[in-house]
């Protein structure tokens, strides 16, 4: 949701003529530490970007297996395959949809060296179970944040459980930038490598070379990547980051109406929010109960469209394409739970410029397409 203060903010920064990476990256940096209560945050193109040097940094080499959960975008286990890694993909608990732990015990091999929980939709993993079993075996974690924001888990912030926690402002994010992501780590070496491989592996604050100080003298110390944010993208985060909580209760509001709209419906409504957490509730997604209804989810979804309703699969596991079945020979069956909700799940809209009625348009809009498909 875009508002007139980061209007006039990209228009400044248009005028400036310091668009690529400057003052206002480095302010939205210092500001989503804070946030966050991290020693270092690192701003980048986008979350794929986060992950990607998140999996260099903390050292993932070909022949390397990583623990991914399969019902994530895929972008969370391409990180680990342009680190010259192999994701090892695990199943989720069908009810809160995030990776469960008792698979990821079934996935590890000699081979494995790191885990990467998503926090579905928004849900925390269960990460007392993570970081019991990630201590157990030696094994690092990098919390794939990309619908976690806001996310908490007993008392403690999603991304500052692990070694490095990625976070996404894609345009259907809680904070948006248009494209961009962050990478937030209390590690020194993690934070410095990410910070270099980020912009062509250019020595530290490289950034400045431009700036009022006079020229500097730059050194390439690793073959690294072209990652980095542009001020003009930092000039929406700047100004979206301060609204985070007041977006949240927004969106929680939806929710809870969507949760009793649809209570006495053959639909399965998110998991209530457990104990001691919070949910980012970046996602609300509906399950039909397609063995007891007449409609598919994609005639559903074709209905939506039609009324002009947006809505969205998250997501179609990931073992279930093309690519991933070829190289690495997943197959239906291998994923019970994930692929039972990748074929029932639909997303419905959830951002906070929904006014009231725009919410009852929904609420209607699926009331009525359940009810007249009938049983
Ligand atoms: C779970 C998850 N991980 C990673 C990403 C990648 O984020 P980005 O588009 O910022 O690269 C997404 C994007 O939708 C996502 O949903």
């Amino acid at each position: 949701m875009v508002e007139e203060p980061e209007i006039k903010e990209v228009e400044n920064t248009l005028r400036s003529c310091w668009l690529g990476t400057g003052p206002k990256v480095h302010r939205f940096e210092e500001m989503f530490r804070e946030y966050k209560g991290s020693a270092h945050a690192m701003a980048l193109y986008s979350c794929t970007a986060a992950l990607h040097l998140s999996m260099i940094a903390i050292g993932i080499n070909p022949g390397d297996e990583v623990i991914v959960p399969t019902l994530t975008f895929a972008s969370t286990a391409n990180a680990v395959i342009h680190a010259g890694g192999k994701p090892v993909l695990t199943d989720c608990d069908r009810e809160t949809m995030n990776i469960a732990p008792d698979d990821i015990l079934r996935k590890i091999t000699s081979k494995t060296k790191a885990i990467i929980p998503v926090h579905f939709a928004g849900r925390p993993c269960n990460m007392d179970a993570i970081m019991n079993i990630a201590q157990k075996h030696n094994l690092k974690i990098v919390e794939d944040c990309a619908h976690a924001v806001e996310t908490e888990y007993h008392g403690k912030k999603a991304g500052t459980f692990s070694d490095i926690g990625c976070f996404s402002f894609y345009v259907t994010k809680n904070i948006m930038t248009g494209e961009g992501g962050m990478a937030i780590t209390d590690n020194d070496e993690y934070a410095d490598r990410i910070k270099i491989l980020g912009l062509h592996g250019l020595s530290r604050d490289a950034w400045k070379r431009f700036g009022d100080e006079g020229y500097k003298h730059y050194y390439v110390v690793y073959a690294g990547f072209k990652y980095n944010m542009m001020d003009i993208q930092a000039a929406l985060g700047i100004h979206q980051l301060p609204r985070v909580e007041r977006y949240w209760e927004r969106r929680q509001r939806i929710w809870n109406r969507y949760n009793e709209a649809f209570a006495d419906m053959p639909l399965f409504t998110p998991a209530p929010v457990e104990p001691n957490t919070i949910h980012a509730y970046h996602l609300y997604t509906l399950l039909l109960d397609t063995d007891n209804l007449k409609i598919t989810r994609d005639r559903f979804m074709s209905e939506m469209a039609a009324r002009n309703i947006g809505v969205g699969v998250h997501y179609i596991a990931v073992h279930l394409h093309p690519y991933y079945e070829q190289t690495f020979g997943y197959k239906r069956g291998d994923f019970p739970n994930a692929e039972w909700i990748s074929e029932r799940t639909v997303s419905i809209p959830l951002s906070p410029k929904l006014t009231d009625y725009d919410v009852e348009d929904v609420v209607e809009a699926v009331r009525f397409i359940i009810t007249k498909a009938g049983k």
